[in-house]
This record gives C-alpha cells, sequence and structure tokens, in this order.
C-alpha cells in the first residue's frame, strides 16, 4: 500500500520546524541566545597573580578616606564602631613606600560590621593604570577581619582584560596605626581570566577623570 505524499510531508516537516525554530531562536519574546565563548574572543582561561601595595591614608594633607557615616560616639571603644562607613580612592603602588610607582586605584566602601572586633566589610574596585591592565577593573567584596595577621576577600568580577574575572584577594598590613588609621597593605590578588583579543580599554576611563577636575557636588552647598 502506498503511503499518501501528505502523510511524508508533515511527518518530516514537523520535526524540521522544530529544529529550525531552536536554532535560530524564532521565539520573537525571547531576550536571550546561546553563543560560543570565541564569538566574543574569550579563548583561553589564565590565572594571574597579581602584587601591589593599598595605601589608606588618613592624616596629613592628603587623606585617601573619608568617614561617610559615623555612629554614635561613646558607645564603643574599638576604633571603628560598629558601622562606621568609610569612602576610599586609594592608591596602589608597586612597592610599599608612598612614593613608589602608582598601579592603579581602589575605590570603594568599607564598614566595620561587628560590635565587638574590628571587622570590615569592604566593597571596592580595583582600577589599573598601568602596563598589561591599564583600563581594566577588578571588583572586590567581602569580609577583612583586619586583626587577623592575613586575611582573604574574594574577586567577584571585573572588567576589560578582567571579563568574567574570579579569584581571591589576600591581605596583610605592612604598617598600620590602629589609632590614626593610617595603614599600608599588601595584596597578593590571584585571578582566573581570559585572555582576549578584545580587552581593550573602554574610551570613557580617561573622560571620567576629567570630569572629576571639576566636581559638580562639591559646588553644592549643603545646609
Ligand atoms: C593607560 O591608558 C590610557 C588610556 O588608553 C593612556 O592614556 C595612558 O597613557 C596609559 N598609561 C600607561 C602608563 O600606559
Amino acid at each position: 500500500m502506498a503511503i499518501p505524499k501528505t502523510l511524508i510531508f508533515s511527518t518530516c516537516l514537523i520535526p524540521l520546524t522544530f529544529l529550525l525554530s531552536h536554532l535560530t531562536m524564532a521565539n520573537p519574546s525571547s531576550y536571550s541566545r546561546r553563543i560560543s565563548p570565541t564569538t566574543l574572543g574569550f579563548h583561553e582561561e589564565k590565572l594571574t597573580h597579581l602584587h601591589f601595595y593599598f595605601h589608606d591614608v588618613v592624616t596629613g594633607p592628603k587623606p585617601t578616606m573619608l568617614i561617610v557615616a559615623e555612629p554614635l560616639k561613646g558607645k564603643s571603644d574599638i576604633p571603628l564602631p560598629f558601622g562606621t562607613t568609610v569612602a576610599i580612592e586609594d592608591p596602589l603602588t608597586q612597592g610599599p613606600e608612598a612614593h613608589s610607582k602608582v598601579v592603579g586605584k581602589a575605590q570603594g566602601l568599607y564598614t566595620s560590621g561587628a560590635h565587638e572586633a574590628m571587622e570590615l566589610m569592604m566593597v571596592m574596585t580595583f582600577a589599573f593604570t598601568e602596563g598589561e591592565f591599564n583600563g581594566s577593573t577588578l571588583s572586590v567584596m567581602g569580609r577583612n577581619m583586619i586583626e587577623h595577621p592575613l586575611r582573604e576577600m574574594p574577586v567577584v568580577g571585573g572588567t576589560g582584560a578582567f571579563r568574567f574575572a574570579r579569584g581571591y584577594a589576600q591581605t596583610k598590613f605592612v604598617s598600620v596605626d590602629f589609632v590614626k588609621g593610617d595603614a599600608v597593605v599588601e595584596y597578593d590578588v590571584y585571578v582566573f581570566h581570559y585572555l582576549t583579543h578584545d580587552s581593550a580599554a573602554p574610551q570613557s576611563f580617561h573622560d571620567g577623570l576629567e570630569f572629576m577636575v571639576d566636581p559638580i557636588l562639591g559646588k553644592m552647598s549643603i545646609n
């Protein structure tokens, strides 16, 4: 008995259209698609070790940190009472000396996160301005147990050469003044990231610095 032609046609057509719609993402409401990492230039994952010094300067003519929130005074006898929040723009240098070559800066916040101890919650970006990683950034977020000799914080992401970065930062004090607050901290950062063919720094990176030359907020009167 001959199989009707229409039956052959429709049984072939159904799986074919099903397959095509999945290959071409025909669903018009969809906002996502699968792509190969190589289409964006992500080929080989590498492990990079970065080593630099972080300067948190409190005293002197050019402090690099600012206390932006302070809990009620007299309630705590630890140097950074619970809730104290500090904004930082701290230089990162190649060596531990204050005049060592600057390789980037740390921008962000830290908050004292414990009533009875010196534990910080840090949220910051390392923005590099030298060498292979000029224009690239790393984002760090985590707990910094500053009473411990060696602390660890996660690296949760990055931009430029550090897109898809993940890793950890180990830190220890080179010098610290727990009364005044000045600190030099050694950082060893280990990150997995890709060597890409397209990791150029975004153009706006340095435009941002020009904007800072004429700050808008500094001109506002706060009464
Ligand atoms: C870092 O990149 C910026 C922007 O591309 C450039 O102007 C600057 O000269 C670079 N710095 C170094 C040290 O290469």
